[in-house]
């Protein structure tokens, strides 16, 4: 059977039996006995769902990750596609399947070449993205220690297959979340002078939080405030107790990202006060930005060219991806991988092309081979 033959085989048996963040026994298993039947071998950091293995001899030269995430969405499947979906309520509509597979497909020709890799390559099956809690849980295993860089990529339904889009810095967006409770104190509805009434006060900090990015944050810098949830109340003729707002902010540096929930919280608890209401607000911490080491472009890009992929520019995401944890500990570079899909990420009817299964398996296993060589010491006294 082909490469691509192989991937496919792989990626569809992913597609049918999806398994969500912290529960993907099966996918786990499947994993690593794909990896054996390739004499690959598997690491063990203890993790509970989630492989970790690695291909070359060289204890000296570099350790290099690639790093795939194999959790699927609580989503039931409306692709129709033979190879559907056959547990109801779950679904690969994010395409980690195709991330699986590819970096499956990166660790068989690594083992092919692996008595020419000058260090390691490390393969990071990574649980529980759509959760951003995987990533935190590989690096207190260990299984990064030591590692010099790590890769990884997401596929890309607007971008063509063919095509990689890479981009230096901010890539895609630190997702927070936030719940904030606005306690006033209920009363008769004709008679709001005797309570404290929470649903103006909330409604008053949903306005002021409008202000937050178009006057604290500069023209040149992006930011996201969305309040996605007020509520409150259980009938006409009643001033409730409390008010609850949800929502999500989205930012891509750090230092929007701290100036915005600090000017945030301000407003809230400033705004409560001024009705007389307490609020209290709680975060839901996400990831933060997933932020390309610059240093790190040019193997990039030469990767993709060696793997037959054209390199395209691409816009940052507000989407929240994990693997950013990764790059807050050791350099680290993500890409977009085109699917040439009809739908976003998440949707019931999500679907890729899979000739781009083989592409990316081979731009993995460039950028592998490329960052041993990128990261091995120079040995003192050549030349
Ligand atoms: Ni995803």
């Amino acid at each position: 059977m082909s490469l691509t033959d192989q991937l496919i085989a792989i990626r569809r048996q992913l597609h049918e039996y999806p398994e969500v963040a912290h529960e993907e026994f099966k996918t786990s298993e499947s994993i690593r006995g794909w990896l054996a039947d390739a004499g690959i071998r598997i690491l063990d950091y203890g993790l509970k769902t989630g492989v970790i293995a690695e291909v070359g001899g060289s204890q000296a030269g570099p350790v290099i990750a690639l790093r795939a995430d194999i959790d699927a969405l609580p989503i039931e499947e409306e692709t129709g596609l033979e190879f559907a979906s056959k547990i109801p309520g779950r679904m690969h509509a994010c395409g980690h399947d195709f991330h699986t597979a590819s970096v499956l497909g990166a660790a068989y020709l690594l083992k092919q070449r692996e008595t020419e890799l000058a260090g390691r390559v490390r393969f990071i099956f990574q649980p529980a993205e759509e959760k951003a809690e995987g990533a935190e849980i590989v690096l207190q295993s260990g299984a990064l220690d030591g590692v010099s860089a790590i890769f990884g990529m997401h596929n890309k339904p607007d971008l063509p297959v063919g095509t990689v889009g890479v981009r230096p810095g901010p890539l895609m967006a630190a997702a927070d979340g936030f719940k904030i409770e606005v306690a006033g104190l209920g009363t008769h509805a004709a008679v709001p002078e005797n309570g404290n009434d929470p649903i103006v006060a909330a409604s008053h900090i949903v306005t002021a939080l409008q202000s937050v990015v178009s006057r604290n944050v500069g023209s040149l810098k992006s930011a996201v405030v969305s309040v996605t949830r007020f509520h409150s109340g259980t009938a006409w003729n009643v001033i409730p107790d409390r008010a609850v707002l949800d929502g999500t902010i989205r930012t891509f540096e750090q230092e929007v990202r701290t100036g915005v929930l600090a000017r945030f919280e301000e407003v809230v608890h400033g705004v409560a006060a001024a009705f007389g209401a307490k609020a209290e607000l709680t975060w839901i911490k996400g990831p933060p930005a997933v932020h390309n080491d610059p240093g790190l472009e040019e193997l990039t890009v030469l990767a993709a060219k060696n793997a037959g992929l054209q390199v395209v520019q691409t816009d940052p995401s507000p989407a929240g991806e994990d693997f950013a944890y990764y790059q807050k500990q050791i350099p680290g570079f993500f890409v977009f991988v085109g699917t040439s899909g009809s739908r976003e990420w998440h949707h019931p009817a999500f679907d890729l092309d899979e000739g781009a299964l083989q592409l990316s398996a081979k731009l993995m296993a460039e950028w592998a081979g490329l960052a041993i060589t990128h990261f091995s010491p120079v040995v003192a006294g050549e030349g």
